[in-house]
This record gives C-alpha cells, sequence and structure tokens, in this order.
C-alpha cells in the first residue's frame, strides 16, 4: 500500500497509511491558505513540533473533539493535558518509539518553542517518520544546521523544508538543506502564509533540480502525493 500525504499549507501535513491518519502542526483556524476547516479534519494522531500558534494551531480542539493521541516534546504534552487533552504521547530530541503504524523519531530543529499563552514550550522539534520501509524526514521550524547531513546518512525518501525565510531558513539555506540530506523528493513548506515569507517555489524548484539530484514536489493547499 502506499503513503498518502496532503499538505494543508504552512507546516501542515496529513498522512494518510493504511487506514490511519497522521497529522502535523494543524495550523488551521487563523491561516490564510488553509483548504479545510478544523472540523474537516478527523486524525488518529497529532504531532506538534513546537509551541508556536501557527503549529499548536488547532491540536486542542481536534484532539477533545476526535480523541487523537498528541505526539509532542513533554512540556508541551504538559501544556495540551492541562488544556484537557487526555491523549498524549510525549517523546523528546532524539528519541524514537514504535507506534502500530510505524516509528517515529524527534529531530533537532534551531528555534523557539514558547507556547501561545507564553508557558515554557521545551526545545522545538523536527519529525522523522519511518512508515511502509519509506522515512520521511518533516524538518518544521528550523534555520539551516549541518547535522542535517546525519539525518541524511539515514536514506530519505521526502524530505519536508521550509523555504519561508524569516522566520526560519530561506530558499538559499533550504538548497544547501537539500545537498546535506541529500532526500530522494523534497516538498517546500512554510512560505506564502503570511506577508513576510512569500517565496518562488517553482524557482526554488528548478534551482534544486538543477543543483541536486532531488526531485522538488510542488503542491497546492489541499493537494496530495503518494509515496
Ligand atoms: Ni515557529
Ligand atoms: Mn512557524
Amino acid at each position: 500500500m502506499s503513503i498518502c500525504l496532503t499538505w494543508y499549507s504552512h507546516a501542515c501535513i496529513l498522512i494518510e497509511t493504511e487506514g490511519t491518519k497522521l497529522l502535523v502542526d494543524p495550523f488551521i483556524t487563523g491561516n490564510p491558505l488553509a483548504p479545510v476547516t478544523a472540523e474537516d479534519l478527523d486524525p488518529d494522531y497529532i504531532f506538534v513540533s513546537h509551541g508556536h500558534g501557527d503549529h499548536v494551531g488547532d491540536t486542542v480542539e481536534i484532539a477533545k473533539r476526535t480523541g487523537a493521541t498528541v505526539v509532542s516534546n513533554f512540556e508541551i504534552h504538559n501544556w495540551l493535558a492541562a488544556q484537557g487533552v487526555e491523549n498524549g504521547h510525549p517523546q523528546h530530541i532524539g528519541g524514537g518509539f514504535d507506534y502500530p503504524w510505524g516509528r517515529v523519531k524527534l529531530t533537532i530543529a534551531h528555534h523557539g518553542s514558547a507556547l501561545p499563552d507564553g508557558s515554557y514550550g521545551g526545545n522545538p522539534c523536527g519529525f522523522l517518520f519511518y512508515i511502509q520501509g519509506k522515512k520521511i524526514y518533516h524538518a518544521c521550524d528550523t534555520g539551516l544546521f549541518y547535522d542535517m547531513k546525519l539525518i541524511g546518512e539515514e536514506g530519505i525518501d521526502l524530505a519536508l523544508l521550509p523555504i519561508g525565510d524569516n522566520f526560519t531558513m530561506g530558499p538559499e539555506d533550504a538548497l544547501r538543506a537539500v545537498k546535506l540530506i541529500e532526500p530522494k523528493q523534497v516538498l517546500p513548506i512554510h512560505y506564502d502564509t503570511f506577508d513576510v515569507i512569500q517565496q518562488d517555489p517553482a524557482a526554488w524548484k528548478a534551482l534544486v533540480e538543477k543543483e541536486t539530484g532531488a526531485k522538488v514536489a510542488l503542491l497546492k493547499p489541499g493537494e496530495s502525493l503518494e509515496l
């Protein structure tokens, strides 16, 4: 069976694998590019990379309504529990866990993680998913870091990299990230949502495919790709 990955704009993706729905960073309400409403989503698991509002997003509402298990760092896990989210699974950077549908390891990310109410949100992370023999690296919000090379050594099938600049890597550093990770395929994310992160993804695709062996997938919000 294939894996279906849908991009809901910004850092929000839905991964569907063998009937299980995994939702990452569900920033839907207040997101001008979101092609769905939070009520449309019924994930089995939610992953929260860090505490910022454009990543925690609708996590509390969706988790309470669906009973989805929320995977995050320990600090965000405690904060979500205090908001009434009952099913949480805390992990932390460097740690992996085998879920019924596959494995997830939390990776480093260079960013902040304060929660919307100012609470301490621990350290931000990225996610490395191991599903059906495929490896998907979601960098989440981060600047460029050389240890991306270590992540790449695992053999990445698909890397999701921010290209928006200002809050995360921009196009030039994201190109350098592709060179460090050497994924088979890349999906640019975290751009065009706000005025300060407007980018030209087609130009970035052309540059990456000229300078690296990676294929760049470009999706419009709501579009999917199969792995
Ligand atoms: Ni952020
Ligand atoms: Mn962000």
